[in-house]
């Protein structure tokens, strides 16, 4: 028996990153996953990949009306709905002064408005399902001061919030749900190896800078995250709800850079 067996879940972002990860270590503790990306290409790829406990919708979490037609549809086809993964995320680069307007409502509309969008609409059919857990991704950006991406701390910090309102939502009201928050620090994946640059292009940095700084702080894999994520959906995790899990390696609690 897996760890997941019987579960329906929804990871939102998994066409590529954390988002794959957490689909790829879901299916094989025995949950039916939908991936969901506005990535189609390597979305239907990786749940291809994972075979017949998978399968791949499009959905841009900014929209209010492609989250409802999706919590409908994975009822009616699969019965139910257990965990939500909110794991779509953007960043752009730039500190307060730098970054534009445009940057900070793109940035918090698929962060923000994105999880705030997909915990709405999944409870009720959590509700339904007699379970559920949510795991919002976090960063260690809404902990710690990072200059150098000011909407994105914004946003994750309105995650962070979110999730233990909506925690507290069910607390409060009894109901068999959980909501935790995970906040990792930089991990190999398509958003952080494309960070240098990101902050070359908007002058944050220069080229020189970016050759000295590559490879003095130690990076996680995205199983480091999918582990804790497959944890906190599970019901080992059942008494965890309003938690905020740093998945960091120590970097938010130390001054400096964590050495390799
Ligand atoms: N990688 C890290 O080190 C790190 C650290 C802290 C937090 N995070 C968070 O973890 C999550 C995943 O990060 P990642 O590194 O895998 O990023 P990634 O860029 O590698 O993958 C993110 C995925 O989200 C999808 N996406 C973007 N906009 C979307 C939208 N509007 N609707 C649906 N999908 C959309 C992208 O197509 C992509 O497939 C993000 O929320 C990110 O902020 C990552």
């Amino acid at each position: 028996m897996g760890r997941l067996s019987g579960k329906i879940a929804i990871i939102t972002g998994a066409a590529k990153g954390l988002g794959e990860a957490d689909a790829r270590i879901f299916a094989r503790e025995g949950a039916t996953v939908i991936l969901t990306d506005v990535d189609r290409e390597n979305g239907e790829r990786v749940a291809q990949e994972i075979g017949d406990a998978a399968s791949f919708v499009e959905l841009d979490v900014r929209s209010e009306d492609a989250w409802q037609q999706l919590i409908s549809d994975v009822v009616d086809n699969h019965g139910g709905l257990h965990i939500l993964v909110n794991n779509a995320g953007v960043v752009e680069a730039g500190n307060i002064e730098t970054q534009t307007l445009k940057d900070y409502q793109f940035v918090m509309d698929v962060s923000a408005q994105g999880t705030f969008l997909g915990c709405k609409y999944a409870i009720p059919a959590m509700k339904r399902s007699g379970s559920g857990s949510i795991i919002n991704m976090a960063s260690i950006a809404s902990v710690q001061g990072e200059s150098y991406v000011a909407a994105y701390s914004a946003a994750k910090g309105a995650v962070e919030s979110l999730t233990r309102s909506v925690a507290a939502h069910f607390a409060l009201n009894k109901m068999p749900l959980r909501c935790n928050s995970v906040h990792p620090s930089g991990i190999v994946t398509p958003m952080v190896m494309s960070m240098p640059e990101k902050m070359i292009e908007s002058g944050l940095i220069s080229l020189d800078d970016s050759n000295q700084a590559s490879g003095v702080s130690k990076l996680g894999e995205p199983d480091d995250i999918a582990n804790t994520v497959l944890f906190l959906a599970s019901d080992e995790a059942k008494f965890i709800n309003g938690a905020a899990i740093r998945v960091d390696n120590g970097m938010s609690i130390v001054t400096g850079i964590v050495p390799e």
